[in-house]
């Protein structure tokens, strides 16, 4: 590792994480040192999984590799980034839907904070359809997602549909 380690943050929700963000992650580390996944608390949005289940999943995931750390941060991004001494955001960009959200999102961060920059990477094909959204429909119509999301998060959306079943009965 470099005296001064390259650090990028990975941020977003990640409800659930999906083999895309895996993707990321992994193409991430060809180009830093260290990655820290960064799970906003208090989003707004309902999410299915709770940020101590999203946290643990990224962690099981990623395991063998301490160089990605898995953290929750509240408040503005680019203060958060700073706070870890980075400069990098890394975002994913699957779609040209996206497009849109993520430039308004970078340009707004670089005017916060100038120092900060935003690489944004594209997943391998395979995964440029898959949104934890869609993921989330899926599971609870008990699609199957073999491939689409690592094992555990697999088997955890299986264990709440099966709960969900049970109450409806
Ligand atoms: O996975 P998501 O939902 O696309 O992630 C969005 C996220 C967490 C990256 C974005 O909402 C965010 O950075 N929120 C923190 C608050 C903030 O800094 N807002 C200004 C961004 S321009």
């Amino acid at each position: 590792m470099a005296a001064h380690p390259r650090t990028a943050v990975y941020p977003g929700t990640f409800d659930p994480l999906t083999n895309g963000h895996v993707d990321i992650i992994e193409r991430g580390l060809g180009l830093f040192d260290r990655i820290i996944v960064a799970i906003l608390l208090n989003s707004g949005k309902q999410p299915l999984f709770d940020v101590g289940e999203r946290v643990s999943i990224i962690r099981e995931v990623f395991a063998s590799q301490p160089v990605v750390e898995v953290e929750t941060f509240e408040g503005l991004l680019v203060d958060y980034v700073h706070r870890r001494h980075a400069t990098v955001i890394v975002r994913g960009l699957r779609t040209v839907s996206d497009f849109d959200y993520e430039r308004q999102m970078a340009l707004m961060n670089r005017h916060l904070r100038s120092d900060i920059e935003t690489v944004f990477m594209m997943p391998s094909e395979q995964y440029a359809y898959v949104s934890s959204t869609l993921i989330k429909d899926i599971a609870a119509l008990g699609g199957s997602l073999a491939g689409l999301v690592p094992p555990v998060v697999e088997t955890r959306l299986a264990r709440r549909r099966e709960a969900a079943t049970t109450r409806r009965v």
